[in-house]
């Protein structure tokens, strides 16, 4: 295993950092959809208030996390990408960036960024990579992307194509905010031939249950959503060369199996490479 840790994340990992449990976080919000156990009461009922609203969220998260592992396994395997930023991480679940990257290439390189202390303090079990490759977690704010470029120059060679993952998580960031800039951001950072792949929550597929689910997590959940239109997430894309299938409902990209492209979603996803 070679990990390479910023060493105030190492530090503040040691230290198991403190959380609030007391209002709803989506990390642990996301992590009962899926099933996990890392989650409090007011996750659980933020939680359950979503499902009321939009009873597929449990099988979009979960289809969410099959479109991660095909698109980390298509970009490894079939294009031969070796570098991965992955963005809003989550607390770790099934088919981890690096055990999908380093499964096909061993000596992948994975970055991890989160801002959730509990995201932190599982940080430990990310950064077990293989022997070849190496794996980071770094503690920061997608709004701070030129901190977040300059850590993940300790791991990542900028002058080598990079797959900067955005999966579920730009729906936290608000149109004032302009996550348009900061995608831009990050795709000037990286050179030609690197992807950008992203999903986010749509508005327009199952409309009526995804606003009622908004609103009740906007009402329950510390982080607040934006979820939006097929037009505004290909906005995201721009300059960009979608690859086949072209921008999609999660389950719709590439599905390995009959019954994957056949579950719930509402999600629009797609890979994207930079000319
Ligand atoms: C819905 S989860 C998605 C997890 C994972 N990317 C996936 O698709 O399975 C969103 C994650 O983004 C993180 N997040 C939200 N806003 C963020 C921000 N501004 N900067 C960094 N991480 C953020 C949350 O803490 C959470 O872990």
């Amino acid at each position: 295993m070679k990990a390479t840790s910023a060493s105030e994340t190492a530090a503040a990992t040691d230290d198991a950092p403190a959380f609030d449990t007391s209002v709803a976080h989506v990390a642990r919000v996301y992590n009962y959809w899926l099933g996990g156990t890392d989650n409090f009461a007011a996750d659980r009922a933020a939680a359950e208030q979503a499902m009321s609203a939009f009873p597929d969220i449990v099988l979009s998260a979960r289809a969410n996390r099959a479109f991660l592992r095909r698109t980390v396994t298509y970009l490894a395997r079939d294009i031969g990408i070796r570098q991965f930023l992955d963005i809003g991480t989550g607390i770790p679940s099934a088919n981890n960036t690096h055990e999908v990257a380093q499964s096909v290439a061993p000596d992948s390189r994975v970055v991890y960024i989160d801002n959730d202390p509990i995201v932190l303090a599982h940080a430990r079990l990310l950064l077990t990579g293989s022997s070849n490759g190496a794996t980071d977690y770094i503690d920061a704010d997608l709004r701070q992307a030129d901190q977040i470029l300059a850590k993940a120059a300790n791991t990542l060679d900028f002058t080598q194509p990079v797959a900067v993952m955005l999966m579920a998580m730009l729906q936290h960031l608000t149109d004032d905010e302009d996550p348009y800039a900061i995608v831009g951001k990050l795709i000037a950072a990286v050179p030609s031939n690197s992807y950008l792949v992203l999903s986010h929550p749509a508005k327009d597929i199952h409309a009526m249950e995804m606003a009622a689910m908004a609103e009740r997590l906007n009402q329950m959940m510390a982080e607040k959503v934006t979820f939006r239109s097929e037009a505004e997430v290909a906005r995201f894309f721009t300059g960009l060369e979608l690859v086949e299938p072209g921008m999609t409902n999660v389950p719709d990209w590439r599905p390995d199996t009959e019954e994957e492209a056949s579950s719930p979603a509402a999600l629009w996803a797609g890979v994207a490479r930079k000319p």
